[in-house]
């Protein structure tokens, strides 16, 4: 472990998952036992475990729990029988490409299996987690490359070791370059509805030595305008083809409000986010929860009796508002669907 990077949310014990609880964070930590797929496409859509790539990391672990219980009921029928499973994990949450990356990934091996998947489909499970720190790492490194300014930096939801598995995509960044001292203050949205600004990244910068100051996300020009940062950085759920960005509501108002004033906007994501097969922005599915997430401030009502809300939990970026994509293949200056095809070959 190296230096501004001691949080992690996922961790296989034994023969399960355990998931830091997200919702309850950062007033407790609790460790919340899953069992098997059902526990974990709960897991995925109530937020116990959020953020694209840690979605698809908990879903691979989900699989391999799912394919040891249909083998021990039916060793001849496990491949038909899990189909649901995968199914349910498919439907947890719509928006994050990763989710369907790594069940098409660990489903993609069950016809090479001969026998008892567990050991076969662990190791596939552990390989996608560690895969995803080590892109998490060359994107910190070619990201903080890009950042030149030795001002602040802004950052949307969390898109840190919480939403990853380990070191964080916008967060990574974020964390080398505060290594490298390139960056001299780290401004998080507080991310409403969620909050995952305040609870998660603010936590998770804390934790690691990193001071974080929040703002209200209606602040964004305001801190725009005054200079204090160089760089938005965020990180992503799904890239289409074209290069547009689906992330975070609110992610295209601070990519808007930077090409206004001149800070520059950077997305950090990893090739499992990107998605060759939605040909633009306007086509990925955007995720819309409950209005009561709005109209309400954990148990406590804050909206007029009367009021209804809209809810929809994502939105898109044009590409042509997005100065550099940092994945783990490489930086792509202002991208655009002739850019974005060489990481596909
Ligand atoms: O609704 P959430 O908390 O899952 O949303 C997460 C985000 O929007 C993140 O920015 C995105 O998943 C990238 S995480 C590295």
């Amino acid at each position: 472990m190296t230096s501004n990077d001691s949080v992690s949310a996922i961790k296989w014990q034994n023969d399960h998952l355990l998931l830091l609880d997200q919702r309850r964070l950062p007033h407790e930590v609790v460790w919340l036992p899953i069992n098997n797929a059902t526990e974990t496409a709960d897991a995925i859509r109530d937020m116990v475990v959020r953020g694209a790539p840690a979605i698809g990391i908990t879903a691979a672990y989900g699989i391999v729990m799912a394919a040891r219980e249909h083998f021990f009921r039916s060793p001849e029928d496990w491949l038909s029988t899990i189909q649901s499973d995968l199914e349910l994990l498919r439907k947890a949450r719509p928006t994050a490409v990763n989710l369907a990356w790594a069940i098409d990934r660990m489903s993609g091996l069950f016809n090479r299996i001969d026998g008892d998947p567990v050991a076969i489909l662990f190791a596939e499970a552990k390989a996608i987690h560690e895969e995803d720190i080590a892109a998490n790492r060359r994107m910190g490194e070619l990201g903080a490359e890009l950042i030149t300014s030795g001002n602040g930096v802004l950052t949307h939801c969390n898109a840190g070791s919480l939403a990853t598995g380990g070191y964080g995509t916008a967060l990574g960044v974020i964390r080398s370059a505060w290594q490298q001292k390139r960056i001299n203050a780290v401004y998080a949205d507080e991310t409403r509805p969620w909050l995952q600004g305040a609870r998660l990244t603010a936590w998770e910068l804390m934790e690691d030595g990193i001071p974080a100051k929040l703002v209200v996300e209606g602040a964004a020009s305001a801190l725009m305008a005054s200079d204090r940062i160089g760089w938005v950085i965020v990180g992503s759920d799904r890239i289409a083809a074209n290069g547009d960005v689906c992330n975070k509501i609110g992610t295209c108002n601070l990519a808007i409000i930077a090409r206004h004033y001149g800070v520059k906007f950077m997305v950090v994501a990893p090739v499992s986010s990107c998605d060759p097969k939605m040909p633009s922005g306007q086509d990925i599915p955007i995720e819309s929860r409950d209005s009561n997430e709005i109209l309400s401030l954990g148990e406590q009502r804050i909206a007029a009796a009367s009021a209804t809300a809209w809810n929809p939990v994502f939105d898109i970026t044009p590409a042509a508002l997005v100065d550099a994509l940092v994945t783990e293949k490489g930086v792509i200056r202002q991208p655009d669907a002739d850019k974005m095809r060489a990481l596909w070959n």
